[in-house]
Order: structure tokens, then C-alpha cells, then sequence
């Protein structure tokens, strides 16, 4: 079986790759209650393994211990309404943990690391399993590599993009200190699985748009296609 193409023709997955404070998030949601999808955000997968290595020790610089600690993780899932939510050895993650400032300055580092990636690169594909045998029509994926690398035969895939300024005022505004601009840099020029927009994927500059036009605009073409096909 291809393990990246889509389960079944009424199983619906939809990718969303983007930079930090693109408008992912918000989108994701709503679609995700918009259409009963499983909204898995795998940012902030990448976020708990990166809070667990720090918890752990291990050096950010430390390619083999990286790969050691990475390759040990026990990954569990626990879905929480609309949400897929990491665990690690049978615990979830506090949010304010994995949103303060050690993983922000941390994440990047790690998830350049091809061992990190590949610990989460079945884990990740796996959750379309997870969003079935919880009765969801389907997931929304939101990342850096989903249209790329994790499904790229999704149904839909949409690449939201934004200014750097307009980024970093959304998330001075959640109250969050996030080099946003530094992320993306390195998260843009690493060699494993490069933010990238996927080729053929449909971008979307939300710049000047609100979060309800994003949502308006990525949701239209998802729902003129399950109008079509009832
Ligand atoms: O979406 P976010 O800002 O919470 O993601 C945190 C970091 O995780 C991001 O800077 C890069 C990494 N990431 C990744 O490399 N691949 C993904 N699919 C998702 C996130």
C-alpha cells in the first residue's frame, strides 16, 4: 500500500503548510469543526519532542545524542474533541510549555535533525487511522512539509503565506515573543524537508485579509467538491 495516498475516496485530507503565524492554525480549526476533520497541527508535535529532548538534556548541537533520544520516544495520541494532541510516554504536553520561549528558540534547531523527522514521519501518516477510527470525514494537516513530504497526494493543499511584519504583529498581539522571521529562515534553508510551497499546491497570501477571508477561501473549494460528490 502507498502509505501517502489518501485511504478511501470519501476520507478527506487536507494539507496546510506555511510559516509561523501564516494563519494555519485558525484555518485548520475552523475547517476542522466546519467539515467533523481530525485537525492534527504538527507544529506543535514538533514542539513537544523538542521540549522533551530539552527536558531530557540533550544539546541542540548534538546531531547523534539528537538521534538517540529521538529514535526512544514512545508517541501516543490522545484526540481531544476536534484536536490530536501528542503524547510522550503516556503524557501530554502543558500548551504554555510548548509555546514559551525554550522550544520558540529551540524548535527549529531540532527539527532540522533527519532523526527528529523520521520519528515523526509514520507517527504523522498514521493519524489519518486515528481520525478514521474516530469516526472524522477525514484530517487537517497543518506544518511546514505536509503537501511536501507527509501527504502529498492530499486532497487539498494549500501553502498560506504572509509579510514578515504583519506575522510578527499577529503574534506580539497572542502575547507570544517568537522570532517568527528567524524560524522560517531556518526552517526554509534546512536540507531535510524544506518549508516549501508544494509544487501545484494553492497559495494564498493573507496579508490583507482577515482570518474569516482566509477561512472563506480555503473552506470554498472543499465544500463545492462534497456538494459535488453527494
Ligand atoms: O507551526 P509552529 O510554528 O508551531 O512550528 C514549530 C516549528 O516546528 C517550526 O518552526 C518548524 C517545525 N515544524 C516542522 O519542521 N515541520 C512541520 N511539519 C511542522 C513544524
Amino acid at each position: 500500500m502507498n502509505p501517502t495516498a489518501p485511504m478511501a475516496p470519501s476520507f478527506l485530507i487536507v494539507a496546510i503548510d506555511g510559516g509561523a503565524a501564516a494563519g494555519k492554525s485558525t484555518t485548520a480549526r475552523a475547517l476542522s469543526s466546519q467539515f467533523n476533520l481530525l485537525h492534527v497541527d504538527t507544529g506543535s508535535y514538533y514542539r513537544a519532542v523538542t521540549h522533551e529532548l530539552l527536558r531530557q538534556g540533550v544539546p541542540s548541537d548534538d546531531t547523534a545524542a539528537i538521534a538517540h533520544a529521538a529514535s526512544g520516544l514512545a508517541l501516543g495520541t490522545r484526540v481531544q474533541g476536534h484536536r490530536a494532541q501528542i503524547e510522550i510516554g503516556g503524557h501530554g504536553v502543558d500548551e504554555a510549555a510548548l509555546r514559551g520561549p525554550a522550544v520558540n528558540a529551540a524548535v527549529s534547531h531540532f527539527a532540522a535533525v533527519p532523526a527528529v523527522r523520521s520519528a515523526l514521519l509514520a507517527y504523522q501518516r498514521d493519524q489519518a487511522r486515528i481520525a478514521r477510527e474516530h469516526g472524522f470525514a477525514g484530517l487537517v494537516m497543518e506544518g511546514r512539509d505536509i503537501g511536501t513530504v507527509i501527504f502529498p497526494d492530499a486532497d487539498f493543499r494549500f501553502f498560506l503565506h504572509a509579510d514578515p511584519a504583519e506575522r510578527a504583529r499577529r503574534r506580539a498581539a497572542e502575547g507570544q515573543q517568537d522570532s517568527i522571521a528567524e524560524r522560517d529562515r531556518l526552517d526554509s534553508t534546512r536540507k531535510a524537508s524544506p518549508l516549501q510551497c508544494p509544487p501545484g499546491a494553492t497559495g494564498l497570501d493573507s496579508t490583507h485579509l482577515t482570518l474569516e477571508e482566509v477561512v472563506a477561501r480555503v473552506s470554498a473549494p472543499i465544500a463545492a467538491r462534497l456538494a459535488a460528490n453527494t
